[in-house]
Order: C-alpha cells, then sequence, then structure tokens
C-alpha cells in the first residue's frame, strides 16, 4: 500500500441546491491512520460532505479522489465502512437478532448469492468480539439499549473488513458511560487496527486526546492540525458558534468571561 496517496482528496468541491450555496469550495486530505474528528453547527452541511465522499451526492463542482482514484472509477466501497446519522434509532419490532445485521455488513462485502464461507463468520464474531456485543449476538436488536445497538451498527459496519470507518453523529439516545467505552473502542480500532477514522460528533472534547485533526465545516471547511489548541474557548466560539463553550468545558473547564 502507497501510504502517500490521500484516502479521500477533495479538491474545490461546492455543493448547492437550486440557489443555496450548502458548500463552498471545500479541499481537504485525508490519509491511512487518522482520526479525524468533523464538527460545526447544526446544518452545516457535514453530512451532505459524507454523502458526496461517499458518492451518494454529486458534487456541483470540484475534483474527488478516492484511494487514488477518480470517484466515477471507484469501485472498491467495502473498503469504507460507513454508520450513518440516526443509524442506532431501529424499530423495535425489527426481526433481526444481532448477529444477522453484523452478517449484512459481510453481505454487502461479497453480494447475497457469494454464499457464507468459515473465513466469514470469523469476520463476523471478531467484529462483535471488538465492539464488545459477541455475547448478544442471539438477541433480537429491538431489544437492545442505545448504546449496544450502537455497537452493533458499527460492528455491522466492520464486518466487510474496512479501511476506513465513518460515523455520523452515533450517539443519538446513548448515555455518558456508554460514550465514554465506545470513545475508547474507536480508539483501539484507529490505534491496534490501524483503521482510519472519520467521525462527526457534537461532543469534541471528550476525544481532543485520540484525534489527529479536527475539521470544521459550516459551509467552509475550516482544518485544524493540532486540534487541542483549537479547543480554547476562544477559537471554538468562532470556529463553531455558542455551543462551543459546553463542549470546550467539557474538557478544559474554563472560566472566561464570554461566557465560558
Ligand atoms: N436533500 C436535501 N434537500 C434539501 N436540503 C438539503 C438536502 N440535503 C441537505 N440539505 C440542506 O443542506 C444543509 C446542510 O445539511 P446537512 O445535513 O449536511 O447539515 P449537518 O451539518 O449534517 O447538520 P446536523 O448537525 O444537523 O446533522 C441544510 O440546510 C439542509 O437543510
Ligand atoms: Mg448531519
Amino acid at each position: 500500500m502507497n501510504f502517500k496517496i490521500p484516502i479521500f482528496d477533495v479538491k474545490n468541491l461546492s455543493f448547492a441546491l437550486r440557489e443555496n450555496t450548502i458548500l463552498s469550495n471545500i479541499s481537504l486530505e485525508i490519509f491511512h491512520g487518522e482520526y479525524i474528528a468533523i464538527i460545526g453547527p447544526n446544518g452545516g452541511g457535514k453530512t451532505t460532505l459524507i454523502r458526496m465522499l461517499l458518492g451518494l451526492e454529486k458534487p456541483t463542482s470540484g475534483e474527488l479522489k478516492l484511494f487514488g482514484k477518480r470517484i466515477s472509477k471507484f469501485k472498491e466501497w467495502h473498503k469504507i465502512g460507513f454508520v450513518p446519522q440516526r443509524a442506532s434509532l431501529v424499530d423495535e419490532n425489527f426481526p433481526a437478532t444481532v448477529q444477522d445485521i453484523v452478517k449484512m455488513g459481510r453481505i454487502a462485502k461479497y453480494g447475497i448469492f457469494a454464499g457464507f464461507s468459515k473465513k466469514d463468520t470469523q469476520v463476523v464474531e471478531d467484529a462483535m468480539r471488538k465492539m464488545d456485543i459477541l455475547h448478544l449476538k442471539g438477541k433480537m436488536v429491538g431489544t437492545l439499549s442505545g448504546g449496544q445497538r450502537q455497537r452493533t451498527m458499527i460492528a455491522r459496519a466492520l464486518a466487510s473488513s474496512p479501511e476506513v470507518l465513518i460515523l455520523d453523529e452515533p450517539n443519538t439516545g446513548v448515555d455518558m458511560i456508554s460514550q465514554r467505552r465506545f470513545y475508547k473502542l474507536l480508539s483501539k480500532l484507529n490505534k491496534e487496527e490501524k483503521i482510519t477514522i472519520i467521525f462527526i460528533t457534537h461532543d469534541i472534547g471528550v476525544i481532543a486526546d485520540d484525534i489527529t485533526r479536527l475539521f470544521t465545516i459550516n459551509q467552509k471547511a475550516t482544518i485544524c492540525n493540532n486540534p487541542k489548541e483549537t479547543l480554547s474557548c476562544e477559537d471554538m466560539s468562532i470556529l463553531y458558534g455558542i455551543d462551543a463553550h459546553l463542549i470546550s468545558n467539557h474538557k478544559h473547564n474554563c472560566s472566561g468571561e464570554n461566557g465560558c
């Protein structure tokens, strides 16, 4: 593998819907092994950017390469695991076990007619073990807690053995202790399994020690190569808006005059 080719190479990317500019002239590169956090206000365009990286939305202008290939030529989608926003809010009567859900991630890699080999079973079990849900494999997914569902959705994404994992605010309805445990699991995937992580979150203070870079998306992109520095009250409030005080309070317990 050539480590110098970015996994995502985005140049001058813009996206407009009718008259509305949603994203304007975004340029960024994401490399193998990084742990990127993406923050920004509601409606700032974070999910839209991710949808473009995944080929689900076409940019109005600009260039996008995945693993060194133009997106129109890129076929190895199994290299990218994706957990969408609100993925863990499953219908309570959804008729599938935890294991069924995680297996679906494997089927996505090889297709439904490929058959399930011993290796596939092993990979599915590994994904459940890594997300600490192996003991829940026979449980109906509708009966799980928010944190357990969250980990099931990530295990499903891991079952395709991805090189990069993209998570769009996966914490909806999850309590603080489960969240912290979840952040530890993500950090482990990044450090030990060398999986590149792109994590959209509003909870940046908690993961500031783990991430390598921080992107703020608010129509434009602001890239910070030293996330800990950006977490000062002043910077965060400029970049992110008033919510930044709550977030930076998490870590710094700051006592500035501007509401911190
Ligand atoms: N398919 C669509 N049709 C109309 N408007 C859209 C569509 N997709 C996105 N938008 C608009 O684009 C803007 C950015 O939305 P997006 O979901 O990317 O924001 P976000 O940063 O992910 O917000 P949040 O933090 O609330 O998840 C919003 O104003 C949204 O209303
Ligand atoms: Mg969003």
